[in-house]
């Protein structure tokens, strides 16, 4: 293969490569590792590029990453290192060093020089993968750990204690029963989220009426607000199309959830409103959307935590969402609802006058 073509075909990877001599000198550099290491390039007018001749050492200033060259120029047949380089953000690559033996150097005439390649793969997202999962496992553990400890010292007071003392013994049944159906809701939505992910790539075909059960979760929630002295409206545009392709039990856990928050987080005796609409654009979507917005007269939510709100287990005030049942999975439920859905959540709020959650969902109109 000549060099041209080896350049061109390393060219189209989306790992830096380095091709390298026995002196550790830059046989080639392809445009991924130009793009890292702001390496120079020089073509000549036939179009060749030049040799690049370089110290690897002046490319890439890695220590660990110069050490395991020479330890490979030095007769290993292969090297691995875990690089974290500080760029804009900051990212993690795995740089992998081989020999160019017998079997694998391009046959003679092209870069006979050639030694070792090194390559850097960009291991970032995988990591952070890594590292979601064992965040989640120690916050689901965590969730599970409080009400457990609750239950079994409970559990030993009534064996001892509070063994005769039958006034204590209904107090601490209740708060028993009431610790238990917390380990209950937190299972329960962590199967809801693991179903919806299941199928999240999966879009509803079946077209549902979105009013309907906009409709039905209000009179499901409307006894549980007059408790709290509230009343939840519903309002829905004339000219809106309702009929959507759509999951129904899917879309009424969306808007029970956001309900359920709106009662939960806004202050005492004000209203829940919903309004339903139809927009001709919005960002990210295709096509005309209906927008279901739910809105509160609460305290609001700084602007700061916004961007964070659907990620699992995120409360502004972990305390309250507690003591009021809360699990701190539903909004991280809606979203993946909606993405299954192919629509979207956009949350505004003021803090001191309130919160409106709008669910945009694409009408998909043909
Ligand atoms: N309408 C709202 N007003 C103020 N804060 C809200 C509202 N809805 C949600 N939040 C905040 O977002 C957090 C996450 O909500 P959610 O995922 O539904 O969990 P949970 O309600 O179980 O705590 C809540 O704990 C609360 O801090
Ligand atoms: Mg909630």
């Amino acid at each position: 293969m000549a060099y041209n073509k080896l350049s061109a075909l390393l060219d189209g990877l989306t790992s830096a490569v380095f091709v390298l001599d026995d002196k550790r000198r830059i046989l080639v550099a392809n445009r991924a590792a130009e793009r890292l290491f702001g390496t120079k390039r020089t073509s000549s007018h036939s179009g060749n590029h030049s040799q690049l001749g370089l110290d690897f050492v002046r490319a890439v200033r890695h220590p660990e990453c110069l050490k395991a060259v020479d330890k490979v120029l030095a007769g290993s047949h292969q090297e691995q290192v875990i690089l974290s380089l500080r760029m804009s953000v900051p990212t993690t690559y795995q740089v992998n060093i081989c020999t160019l033996d017998e079997g694998t150097s391009p046959p003679s005439g092209a870069l006979d020089e050639a030694r070792l390649v090194v390559s850097f793969d960009d291991i970032s997202p995988i990591r952070e993968a890594e590292k979601m999962r064992s965040d989640f496992v120690a916050n689901v553990s965590h969730e599970l750990r409080s009400p457990l400890t609750a239950l079994t010292g409970f559990i030993e007071t009534l064996k001892g204690a509070a063994k005769n003392d039958e006034q204590a013994r209904n107090r601490f049944l209740d708060i028993m029963e009431a610790e238990a159906q917390r380990m209950k809701r937190l299972i329960s939505d962590l199967l809801s989220l693991s179903k919806v992910e299941i199928n999240e790539y999966m879009r509803p075909t079946k077209r549902v009426d979105v009013a309907e059960i906009v409709k039905r979760v209000v009179t499901t929630m409307s006894p549980q607000a007059a408790k709290q002295g509230k009343v939840i409206s519903f309002q829905c545009s004339s000219n809106a199309t309702i009929r959507l392709p759509g999951d129904a039990d899917q879309l009424t856990q969306v808007f029970h959830n956001l309900v359920e928050n709106a009662l939960r987080y806004g202050d005492s005796n004000t209203n829940v409103e919903i309004k339903l609409s139809q927009i001709e654009r919005s960002y990210g979507l295709i096509g005309p959307v209906l927008a279901v917005e739910v809105k509160d007269q609460g305290p609001g939510i700084a602007a700061e935590h916004l961007p964070r709100l659907t990620e699992r287990f995120y409360r502004i005030d972990a305390g309250r969402s507690r003591d009021m049942g809360g699990t701190g999975l539903g909004l991280a439920i809606v979203k993946h609802i909606l993405s299954r859905h192919r629509g979207r959540l956009q949350i505004e709020s003021n803090v001191g006058i309130g919160s409106r959650f709008i669910v945009l969902l694409p009408l998909d109109i043909k």
